[in-house]
């Protein structure tokens, strides 16, 4: 077994931050120590095979991204990366572990479903990953299965309020879901957007000939995001199901969430990076067929309307507890392309895996959020609202040796050409400038990442079983 010593950093944490030394004991993390206390020489460090140098650098848990896509199939074709391609971007960007979403297809078990994605992730991963189960047809086989997926260590399910005829729920399938997920413990999330209506806006759109990506945005206006979550609010408030709505993007939605948890729901909600730095006004004066890069649900939201930075805001009140990055890329030649002359072909998603640790950081150096928080956000309470705390999202002695060494002092230029690793033929986040960099990444114990070289294989990520949510009320 290798011990590891990272030494003279700042270690930071959802609740501080402190001069500390971490004490790594193959996979785990066996101590945290005041700086200087091993001394290399002694009998105890007469065991520590590598030290690693953290100092004026900050020293956090390894993310956490609670919301990816890999493989995802989506209008006729299939998100571009493969669990391989995708967590060792996740890697190279600090995150350490990835809840993907397990998919139930319309006709097929649950079950079925489930082995499809044990199948596609097993031994291809560069980092720790668990999954959600996506429902796409709730039925009464599918309500059994469901009670079964603790067991499994899957302790959370996804339906859609968006997409009819493909991954849709109706009102009627979502309060029995909903009314296991109350009996068993288990999280519902919810896609929250009016699919049905905003089918009818769609089809008006293109007969008027508004055919653009940033007509996509238009159609799912805030009023079906608004209207779906406080829906699922309600369905959830009768049944006592606790609820995560993923990818929240709207102001308006943002309030629905917060009058629920005020009044003591169990009602959680995710943003993304995209809803936080990008906007329909963007896409709206991107050339040609280039806004498709930013064609994904919920969708871009108006900058003059005030929705970005209200999702900040929401990160600083605790109404909106943590950023996924909802990852499902496609590129642009061959699948973005399948919606040229129709939005509504456009396979929906952003590539974010890599991106999400650094772009959280900006909102640091930008006064948005404290450092604290952004460990908080991007690692402590996905682990805490998925069931992984204690072995994931913490710094202390027990855990999973997940660490990123972030240095403050460092540089990031994101860009197809620059820093680039996930399977895709553009960047959606061309141009962005961080003032940090991910240095070191270790991953369970062993050092992935590390002076911008990948030192991973497929097959070190290992699927990891969850709990129950830890963040109920
Ligand atoms: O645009 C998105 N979000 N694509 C992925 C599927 C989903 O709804 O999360
Ligand atoms: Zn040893
Ligand atoms: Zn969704
Ligand atoms: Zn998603």
């Amino acid at each position: 077994m290798t011990t590891t010593l990272i030494r003279g950093g700042t270690v930071v944490t959802a609740t501080g931050r402190s001069q500390a030394d971490v004490l790594v004991d193959g996979e785990t993390i066996v101590a945290v120590l005041a700086p200087g206390s091993v001394v290399l020489g002694t009998d105890l460090s007469r065991a520590v095979h590598t030290v690693i140098d953290a100092t004026g650098k900050y020293v956090i848990p390894g993310g956490i991204d609670a919301h990816t896509h890999m493989e995802l199939p989506f209008g006729g074709t299939a998100a571009s990366d493969t669990f391989e391609t995708g967590t060792r971007a996740a890697a190279w960007g600090g995150t350490t572990t990835i809840i993907d979403f397990a998919v139930q297809t319309y006709g097929q078990r649950v079950m079925d479903g489930l082995a499809t994605w044990h199948e596609k992730a097993s031994g291809n991963c560069a980092i720790d990953y668990a999954f959600h189960q996506i429902v796409g047809d709730v039925n009464e086989d599918s309500l059994q299965a469901l009670e079964s997926l603790p067991d499994e260590g899957i302790t959370s399910f996804k339906m859609f309020m968006a997409y009819p005829g493909v991954f849709y729920s109706d009102d009627a399938q979502i309060l029995r879901a909903m009314q296991v997920s109350a009996r068993t413990g288990m999280m519902t999330m919810m896609h929250a957007e009016n699919g049905p209506a905003i089918d009818v806006l769609v089809g008006q759109l293109l007969a008027q000939g508004k055919t653009d990506p940033y007509y996509h945005g238009v159609a799912r206006a805030w009023q079906m995001e608004e209207e779906a979550t406080h829906r699922a609010i309600m369905l959830a408030n009768l049944t006592g199901a606790p609820l995560y709505v993923v990818h929240v993007s709207a102001k308006q939605a943002v309030e629905q969430l917060a009058a629920a948890r005020d009044v003591g729901q169990n009602v959680f909600g995710e943003t993304c990076p995209q809803y936080l730095y990008l906007s329909l006004e963007e896409q709206l004066g991107a050339p040609g067929f280039e806004g498709a890069k930013w064609v994904c649900s919920t969708p871009l939201r108006s900058k003059a309307e005030g929705h970005q930075a209200h999702m900040w805001q929401s990160l600083r009140t605790n109404d909106i507890q943590m950023v996924s990055t909802d990852h499902c890329p496609f590129c642009m030649k061959g699948q973005k392309d399948l919606g040229l002359g129709n939005f509504s072909k456009i396979p929906n998603g952003i590539g974010s895996v890599e991106h999400r640790m650094d772009l959280l950081y900006q909102g640091v150096v930008d006064g948005q959020i404290s450092l604290e928080r952004w460990v908080e956000i991007t690692s402590t309470t996905p682990a805490r609202m998925f069931g992984l705390y204690g072995k994931k999202g913490v710094i202390a002695p027990g855990a999973d040796a997940d660490i990123v060494i972030y240095d403050p002092n460092g540089h990031t230029s994101i860009g197809y050409e620059k820093t680039h690793h996930m399977n895709m033929d553009h960047s959606a986040w061309e141009g962005f400038e961080i003032d940090g960099h991910v240095d070191t990444v270790l991953s369970r114990g062993k050092v992935v990442i590390d002076d911008n070289q990948y030192l991973g294989a497929k097959g070190d990520g290992q699927f990891v079983k969850r709990g129950l949510s830890q963040y109920l009320i």
